[in-house]
């Protein structure tokens, strides 16, 4: 395949950025995208050029690391799926594709695709933990967990931490990323001490690292790889409503 990439070019997290395009050329369909940049890279290296900073790690789907906006969407046209894990057969000989970083205040451009998505890192802080006693491996059966609350655990703890939710959500909010960490952690029984001040801290940590207000949009829930659904917010809300009464 023969095609034209414009690409997020910005050489530092306060210089001004544009658009720039490059062809690549003999690209196999097979390829992944990621490996498809890497084939440029390769070519601008070797040209003296500097090559397009982007974020990857795992390519396999699973570490959320590889931020990019393709053709407009987070992660690009393939439903449920990371860009590491997306192939270039999704695309076209002859076509012109758009890749840009993460655009959310909260996540600042460090260099071409690349976002500081640290923000993450502090509402984890606030309260995506647990205090019980962990020790060695319990028994799987020691404490009960009904089959229900167990799978809706284990979905919403599939959240990867990409960050496309917010990047897709006209308010930049992280509501869909933080509603999966206090389900994933308030749905056991190990994660009921902190439920309370949880909610409110990781909110709290969410709103002072300048993510946005939830309004509903649910353009966070299309694009998620993982399929995290909308109705976790739902649940953050009742659990923030329980905590703030009890105050
Ligand atoms: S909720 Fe989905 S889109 Fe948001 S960070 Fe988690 S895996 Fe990524
Ligand atoms: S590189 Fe790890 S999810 Fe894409």
């Amino acid at each position: 395949m023969d095609i034209k990439v414009r690409v997020w070019r910005q050489s530092g997290p306060t210089a001004g950025g544009k658009m720039v395009t490059y062809d690549v050329k003999g690209i196999s369909p097979d390829a992944s995208f990621l490996e498809m940049i890497d084939v440029l890279n390769e070519t601008l290296i070797l040209n003296g050029d500097d090559p397009i900073a982007f974020d990857h790690d795992c390519r396999e789907g699973i570490c959320g690391a590889c931020s990019m906006v393709i053709n407009g969407v987070a992660h690009g046209p393939e439903k449920a799926t990371t860009t590491c894990q997306l192939h270039m057969r999704k695309f076209k000989d002859g076509d012109v594709i758009d890749v840009e970083p993460w655009r959310a205040a909260a996540f600042p451009v460090i260099k071409d695709l690349v976002v500081d998505r640290s923000a993450f890192d502090k509402i984890i802080q606030a309260g995506g933990y647990i205090t019980a006693p962990t020790g060695t491996a319990p028994d799987a059966h020691a404490a009960p967990v009904p089959k229900k609350d167990a799978d809706a655990a284990f979905e919403a703890a599939t959240c990867i931490g990409c960050g496309a939710c917010v990047a897709a959500c006209p308010n930049g909010s992280s509501m869909l990323f933080t509603a999966a960490k206090i389900a994933h952690l308030g749905l056991m029984p190990q994660g009921q001490p902190e439920r309370d001040s949880r909610v409110i801290d990781m909110l709290q940590a969410q709103d002072d690292a300048g993510f946005g207000g939830c309004t509903n949009a649910g353009e966070c829930t299309t694009v998620c790889p993982k399929g995290i659904p909308l109705s976790l917010i739902g649940r953050l809300n009742s659990d923030y409503r329980k905590a703030i009464s009890k105050r």
